[in-house]
């Protein structure tokens, strides 16, 4: 459990700070009942991550979302809501305590607190909605997940009947540039990134506090478990994020 010196260690540098950004990763939605990636009975314990390369979406759309569409509703997206995280989250926003949040998070409960949609990066995009490979407009998930169901495979666009695709960043595929520029901006711009639920163990979105860091700036981690970064982070709060930021921001 996060110390108390070390939670007042944090409020001191957030309370100084002229920028602070949040970075979250999935350990902020388990609380939520979303699981995790890699933490105890997470998502890849389940599935296999190669089956949701890129490289097979393109090979083979139909596969990859009779695939996708069992992940997707693993997820529990709809009985989903916001946590006291999320919460804290979006008062400090609207607080201005905390500039923006940047999330590698695809299930959209950052938005649902609160936080304004030009205050939310997200890196790897939204399982909420799909995009079309062919002309690029965007629908929401479940148009998707019940062509999946009637066989209609893969999902094709309302529009101009080209497949979609899961509007995620796939394992393999790039990311999108103008929203991991702001990403890297925010990181320059912060005195102070704090990091909550997540591994970072994927780059290049967890390159991102290193950004902070190499710009003389501070990092806050606040996870269930050791990350790589602890090490060089000033202040590391280990305990339930639900818990310990709310206390943190609060
Ligand atoms: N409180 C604190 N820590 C938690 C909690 C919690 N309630 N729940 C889980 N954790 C921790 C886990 O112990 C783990 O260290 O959060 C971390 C989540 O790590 P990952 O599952 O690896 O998730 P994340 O870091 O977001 O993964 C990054 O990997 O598969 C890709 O695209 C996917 O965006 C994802 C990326």
């Amino acid at each position: 459990m996060a110390s108390q010196d070390a939670v007042e260690e944090a409020r001191a540098l957030v309370e100084e700070a002229k920028s602070v950004v949040a970075f979250t990763g999935a350990g902020v939605s388990t609380a939520s009942g979303i699981p995790d990636f890699r933490g105890e009975g997470g998502l890849w314990e389940r599935f296999d991550p190669s089956d949701f390369r890129y490289e097979r979406f393109l090979e083979d759309p139909a596969g990859f979302w009779e695939l996708r569409a069992v992940l997707t509703r693993s997820l529990g997206l709809e009985d989903a809501r916001p946590n006291a995280c999320h919460q804290a989250l979006a008062q400090a926003c609207k607080e201005g305590v905390v500039e923006a949040v940047v999330t590698q998070n695809i299930d959209g409960l950052h938005q649902e607190a609160g936080v304004s949609g030009e205050d939310v990066v997200e890196v790897h995009g939204s399982t909420r909605r799909t995009r079309c490979m062919g002309c690029g407009e965007r629908w929401p998930i479940e148009e998707a997940l019940e062509a999946v169901d009637a066989g209609r495979v893969p999902p094709s666009c309302g529009g101009c009947g080209g497949v979609l695709k899961p509007d995620v960043v796939l394992f393999g595929e790039r990311l999108p540039k103008d929203v991991f520029d702001r990403a890297q901006a925010l990181a320059r711009g912060s005195d102070v990134m704090l990091v909550a639920g997540s591994s970072l163990s994927v780059y290049p979105a967890a390159g991102l506090p290193e950004i902070t860091l190499s710009q003389g700036g501070d990092v806050v981690i606040v996870n269930g478990e050791a990350t790589g970064l602890d090490a060089r982070a000033s202040v590391v709060l280990r305990g339930r994020v639900e818990t310990v930021v709310p206390e943190l921001l609060g």
